[in-house]
């Protein structure tokens, strides 16, 4: 994989083409494993023009999250330091998840370019076309109480809310607990797992979608009414793979952030985000439903609703305005 990385590096350095001699000099290998290296990057779908005499000329790369590709946008970090690519899974938390519990360790993520069993919250299906969106999920290792896992749904959310403003301009939406929204329609989704000893975490998975380049077409009809794609949102298509990079930062800088400060200060910063306070708001919970003002979020991420001058915390549900 590094070399494979270097080949493209050295492919990426001319616009001509590079002969086969230069690029083994360099990595110390013979012209063969050179040819085998190109062949390689050609069933990974890279496009390669080989010229007899001339070289190697890169003439496209495919828009797939391998990990030397995302790691071009990523900053320096724990955060998606390794990255473990795959065309499809059942779930990419499922993936996480069996990773960490056989010792993988924090930071790594798992980003799959498909989904047959994607898993959404309260037991939903996450709807997970091939090649469009984002799917992945990071394993991280807090030394925490598992009362306060929670706010981690919060960073996450702060990391994409930040990647989707960046690379659109635009400012999206947070809806409790862990929904980012644009013009009014779900974009993006967090999903956390955790695995707990005694009174201390042993791992959390983050799984994250973002839906990207979805059309209309591709998203389940039961949720057209209320979810979309940066796409169909903006008119615009997004690469992916700077895109997940500039995520994997955001996560890195929330993760610090939560690890130094606390969950309270995460927690603090998406309510200001959110804008929350003082709306008027509907919770469905587990076929309850309790209408009233919100008063904010609990550090632990629970929201306070006032009913009839009473305060009613409520830890997990569906909220509509
Ligand atoms: C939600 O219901 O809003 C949470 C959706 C989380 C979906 C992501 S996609 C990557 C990861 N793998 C899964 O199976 N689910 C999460």
């Amino acid at each position: 994989m590094d070399n494979i990385s270097e080949v493209l590096k050295f492919l990426r350095e001319k616009q001509d083409c590079v002969s086969g001699d230069y690029i083994a000099k360099k990595l110390k290998v013979s012209r063969t494993a050179v040819w085998k290296y190109m062949n390689q990057l050609e069933r990974y779908g890279y496009v390669i023009n080989k010229s007899k005499g001339k070289g190697y000329m890169l003439v496209s790369t495919p828009d797939r999250l391998y990990p030397w590709e995302v790691d071009k946008y990523r900053n320096a970090g724990v955060i998606g330091k390794k990255i473990i690519h795959r065309d499809i899974v059942d779930s990419t938390n499922i993936v996480a998840f069996k990773l960490a519990l056989a010792g993988e360790e924090e930071g790594t993520c798992v980003i799959a370019e498909s989904q047959n069993r994607g898993k959404g919250r309260l037991g939903r299906k996450w709807c997970s076309p091939v090649e469009k969106n984002l799917y992945l999920s990071i394993i991280v290792r807090p030394p925490i109480h598992p009362s306060v896992v929670y706010p981690i749904t919060f960073l996450s959310s702060l990391a994409v809310y930040d990647t989707i403003e960046e690379l659109t301009g635009e400012k999206p939406m947070l809806k409790w607990p862990n929904d980012v929204l644009m013009h009014g329609k779900k974009l993006c989704g967090t999903l956390l797992e955790l695995s707990t000893e005694a009174d201390i975490v042993r791992f959390v998975i983050i799984g994250i979608g973002l839906n990207v380049n979805m059309n209309v077409d591709e998203i389940d009809e039961e949720i057209r009414q209320k979810a979309s794609s940066l796409l169909m949102e903006t008119k615009k298509v997004y690469e992916r793979i700077p895109l997940c990079g500039k995520l994997l930062s955001n996560l890195e800088k929330y993760y610090l952030q939560f690890r130094q400060k606390g969950e309270e200060e995460i927690v603090r910063i998406w309510e200001e985000r959110a804008a929350i306070k003082g709306k008027y708001m509907e919770i469905n919970q587990m076929g309850e439903s309790y209408k009233g003002i919100c008063e904010g979020v609990d550090r632990y991420g629970a929201i306070l609703l006032s009913i009839d001058g009473k305060t009613k915390k409520i830890i997990a549900g569906d909220v509509s305005f």
